[in-house]
């Protein structure tokens, strides 16, 4: 039945797409999707409707079928779920930490805000600038110029801080245009963790030697920007913050991964619009870096937008669910965390978060492995939207797609890209027919949708 119902689901999608048209259907989510060949683009409706509001849609618009289709799902807090399990794990560790004064949690707890923000929200209010690459509708899914799905949960920092909270974790889904991959899909998760400190909880416990409290400041206005601080800030008062927020991670993830002593972490210097300084946080397992979180200090220009500019000064780290989840559980393949499939979920059915798990593959189902050659007759094609396309069509059956070869003929005066398409199914082995005819309705689509000849 289960089978079943997966292919009626895929022969919708190719069947709309047969016929010129996709429909996306989840609830309230629904909207028909034509190509204009000429444009080599979709044509959306005036308006699209989600999660029972309107949108007008404009040139900015991208959003697709499959997306829409995951919305509202909230994996990370399906009961049972190895996401659920892993925020649980989270949550005990921020829990545990107490304000001194009050005895109570020091971090509230946010996972339930919408994953639609404003451009302001998901760009403008953490100061990205006009011209980030990050704010590209290659990069993002836009439903219209002033909206989108929030590509991370940095996009509520200003909102969450403004309604009063100097600790926080925010968790929720993301949603990014990627390359495909075991490891890449373009929804995943994130926890947003957030700390500020005033003059008074940040130099606290420092004395001098006559036991008098020193006189330690966060601000002096005469301070410049160096590769350690931003203007404005002391030396003193960065440090202390980074000290804070590197003992913070570190110490989560020696939770996290209770053999922790023998495994290798590092911290690389890294470049956010938000935080600054800022570094990447990777540990090593068997031999190889796995990069988790993005952090830093945050850029005091985003805590004046928040109203808390003058008194405090603050950390925040981002990191990705699905990666975490990935190692702890040895999870190979980043669209098991998709699956109904009760050979998955079953694994995960248990009341303890804490509980020392290894997921065991239910099977392993062949890959099925095809090329797709193609002679562009104006452009060359985005290879995101190559991505996007096949997405849509091939559904979850998709595993990864490369682009193994790209050249420009010159007297033919176009260009060439060759994709290898690798289909395997997380639950039962395919045929080599269902492919092909998988595979035939993508190259259809490619011609209709990009104009070019396939080779
Ligand atoms: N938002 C960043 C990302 O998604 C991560 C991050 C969060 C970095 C907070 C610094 C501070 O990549």
């Amino acid at each position: 039945m289960r089978i079943l119902n997966r292919l009626l689901i895929q022969s919708t999608f190719r069947y709309h797409y047969r016929t010129n048209t996709v429909k996306a259907q989840k609830k309230s989510n629904t909207f028909n999707l034509e190509y204009d060949p000429i444009k080599q683009t979709i044509i959306y409706p005036p308006e699209l409707l989600i999660n029972n509001k309107n949108y007008p849609t404009d040139s900015w618009t991208n959003v697709n079928p499959h997306i829409l289709s995951r919305l509202g799902q909230n994996l990370h807090r399906q009961k049972n779920h190895p996401l659920y399990h892993l925020t649980n794990r989270i949550r005990q560790y921020f829990y545990q930490q107490k304000d001194p004064r009050k005895q109570s949690p020091k971090f509230s707890i946010i996972d339930n805000l919408s994953p639609i923000v404003t451009v302001q929200q998901n760009f403008d209010s953490i100061c990205t600038p006009n011209d980030h690459v990050s704010r590209t509708k290659s990069m993002n899914y836009y439903i219209n110029k002033d909206t989108l799905f929030r590509a991370h949960t940095s996009a509520h920092q200003v909102d969450l801080i403004r309604s009063g909270l100097n600790a926080f974790l925010c968790i929720g889904d993301v949603y990014r245009r990627d390359s495909i991959d075991p490891t890449h899909y373009p929804i995943f998760h994130q926890c947003e963790g957030v700390q500020l400190f005033n003059k008074e909880e940040l130099f606290m416990e420092n004395r001098n030697v006559r036991g008098e409290k020193d006189n330690l400041q966060i601000f002096a206005p005469n301070e410049y920007r160096d590769a350690t601080k931003q203007e404005g800030h002391t030396l003193e008062a960065v440090k202390l913050v980074e000290a804070s927020l590197k003992q913070t991670i570190t110490d989560l993830f020696k939770t996290l991964f209770p053999n922790a002593s023998t495994l290798n972490s590092r911290w690389i210097d890294a470049t956010f619009p938000f935080t600054h300084p800022s570094w990447e946080y990777e540990i090593e397992i068997d031999g190889k870096w796995y990069e988790l979180l993005g952090c830093g200090i945050i850029e005091q220009s985003v805590l004046e937008n928040s109203g808390l500019g003058k008194d405090y000064i603050g950390w925040a780290f981002g990191l990705g669910l699905e990666r975490i989840a990935m190692i702890m559980y040895g999870i190979p393949d980043i669209r098991l965390f998709w699956s109904t499939d009760s050979g998955f979920l079953s694994q995960f059915q248990f009341e303890d978060s804490t509980r020392p798990v290894q997921y065991k593959p239910v099977s392993a189902y062949p890959q099925c492995i095809n090329d797709l050659s193609m002679w562009m007759n104006k452009t060359r094609i985005d290879p995101l939207d190559l991505y996007d396309l096949v997405r849509s069509i091939g559904g979850d059956l998709i595993e990864q797609v490369l682009l193994i070869d790209e050249f420009y003929h010159e007297k033919k005066d176009k260009h060439s890209q060759t994709y290898r398409i690798i289909y395997r199914s997380m639950d039962r082995t395919l045929t080599k027919n269902e492919i092909n005819m998988i595979h035939k309705d993508i190259e259809n689509h490619c011609q209709k949708q990009f104009d070019v000849e396939i080779r």
